[in-house]
């Protein structure tokens, strides 16, 4: 983690997460994704999705950078839950960090930073959603301690999507 720092996007930082979630995107589903959503979720749409979410004034959501040198190399959100299968944990919404900085420890810091706004706003545990078939990102959850807990269809409408349900009962398990 040395050189890295995190913190809280804001409003301006919109569009310049929205470029990097479509790239990490694109990496991480070119062989998974269907060729619709592929192209459909460009930069623009995402712009769009991203400087909504950062105008809301929802004090539950959560959204971090990590930086280094002011380049974006990793990117987190949470809040509450957005499916039932989740059963009102905490919902890890995003996590993305470029392929050139993984394995140095970003994705955790951003994990457990995440879990512990979480856990000020007072849920007692984190849940997420990964899509099957990402081995990377399963074997990276199964590495902080999350249990497998369901499976669900993620509604559309541009990708629906099979999800495997990870889940933290205890924000402390994360949190450590
Ligand atoms: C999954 C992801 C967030 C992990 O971030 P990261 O910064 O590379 O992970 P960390 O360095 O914090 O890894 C922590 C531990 O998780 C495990 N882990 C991480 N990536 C792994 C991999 N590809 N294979 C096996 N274990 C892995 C390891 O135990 C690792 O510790 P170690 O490096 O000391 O062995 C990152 O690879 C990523 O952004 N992937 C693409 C986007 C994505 O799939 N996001 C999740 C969507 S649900």
């Amino acid at each position: 983690m040395t050189g890295i720092s995190i913190r809280s996007a804001n409003i301006e930082d919109a569009q310049l997460i929205a470029d990097f979630h479509v790239k990490v995107w694109r990496h991480t589903y070119r062989n998974l994704a269907p060729a619709e959503a592929y192209a459909a979720l460009d930069e623009q749409r995402r712009g769009k999705q991203w400087k909504e979410k950062l105008s809301s004034n929802d004090s539950h959501q959560i959204v971090l950078i990590a930086e280094i040198d002011n380049r974006i190399v990793g990117i987190g959100a949470a809040g509450g839950p957005s499916e039932l299968i989740f059963d009102g944990r905490g919902e890890i919404k995003f996590l993305y960090v470029d392929p050139d900085f993984k394995r140095r420890g970003i994705g955790r810091e951003l994990l457990v930073q995440l879990a512990i706004h979480l856990r000020k706003m007072h849920y007692q545990g984190a849940a997420l959603s990964v899509v099957k078939g990402n081995e990377p990102a399963i074997a990276f959850y199964e590495a902080l301690n999350g249990r497998p807990a369901g499976e669900y269809v993620d509604p559309g409408p541009i990708w629906r999507s099979q999800n495997i349900v990870f889940a933290w009962d205890d924000l402390a398990s994360l949190i450590a």
